[in-house]
């Protein structure tokens, strides 16, 4: 097998050491959340391997829902699932206390709503994701398309600098603001009051609902951050 390069071989580490966390509790009534975008598919190639000891997965994104199937591994609507014992996703940026900025790969919405439901959230990323404080990474942020002119209007009122993520829509049928130049201090409370703003759908800090650890990958092996 080709050899991979050295980020993807940080990526599948924490999402191999993600699953080696797990898996002691892992039955056949467990269902597993699962994030998108490339350390996520590590751990859903990982995740292959064991599919005969737990139950059902939920997915973050239609790509996510695809790459789960092609491996045989059942998906469930989120809707159909009793618990989600935990949820397990990668980053764009994650700061010293765990606040996280996600949805580079567009699927922020639906990864808010399944770590909301996931009874623990485990992050996983390459040691190039820690930052020592959010906003470098540009903010992700859904919006319904008719608000989009107000929503980046009350951003740049914020500081931010918006700039509408050309040919793309979410899975939901939604435009991406992806938010430049923000200060982010408070990142919590950024997230509340970017949400309410009235047009968006939900915006990529994840500080509110934060990840109870964060397993880092670097060349000098994992390290868990909680
Ligand atoms: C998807 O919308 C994102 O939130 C991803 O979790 C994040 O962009 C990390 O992706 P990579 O693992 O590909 O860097």
């Amino acid at each position: 097998m080709a050899q991979l390069p050295p980020r993807e071989r940080l990526k599948r580490d924490c999402a191999r050491a993600a699953l080696e966390r797990i898996r002691p509790a892992l039955d056949r009534q467990t269902t597993v959340g699962v994030g998108t975008g490339s350390t996520a598919n590590h751990f859903i190639d990982a995740l292959a391997e064991v599919k005969s000891s737990f139950g059902a997965t939920v997915a973050s994104s239609e790509d996510t829902a695809a790459r789960l199937r092609g491996h045989g591994i059942r998906v469930l609507d989120l809707g159909d699932a009793e618990r989600v014992a935990v949820y397990v996703d990668g980053a764009d940026e994650v700061a010293p206390d765990r606040s996280l900025i996600k949805g580079g790969g567009g699927a922020l919405t639906r990864e808010k709503i399944v770590a909301a439901k996931a009874e623990r959230f485990l992050c996983i990323v390459d040691d190039s994701k820690m930052v020592a404080r959010l906003g470098a990474f540009p903010l992700p942020v859904e919006v319904v398309p008719m608000a989009s002119r107000l929503v980046a209007e009350r951003l740049a009122g914020l500081g931010g600098t918006p700039r509408r993520r050309e040919g793309f829509v979410t899975d939901n049928g939604n435009p991406i603001l992806d938010i430049h130049d923000l200060v982010i201090d408070d990142a919590a409370g950024l997230e509340a009051t970017i949400n309410d703003i009235p047009g968006v759908v939900t915006n990529g800090i994840f500080a509110i609902r934060r990840p109870e650890a964060v397993i880092v990958a670097s060349p000098n092996g994992i390290e868990i951050v909680a």
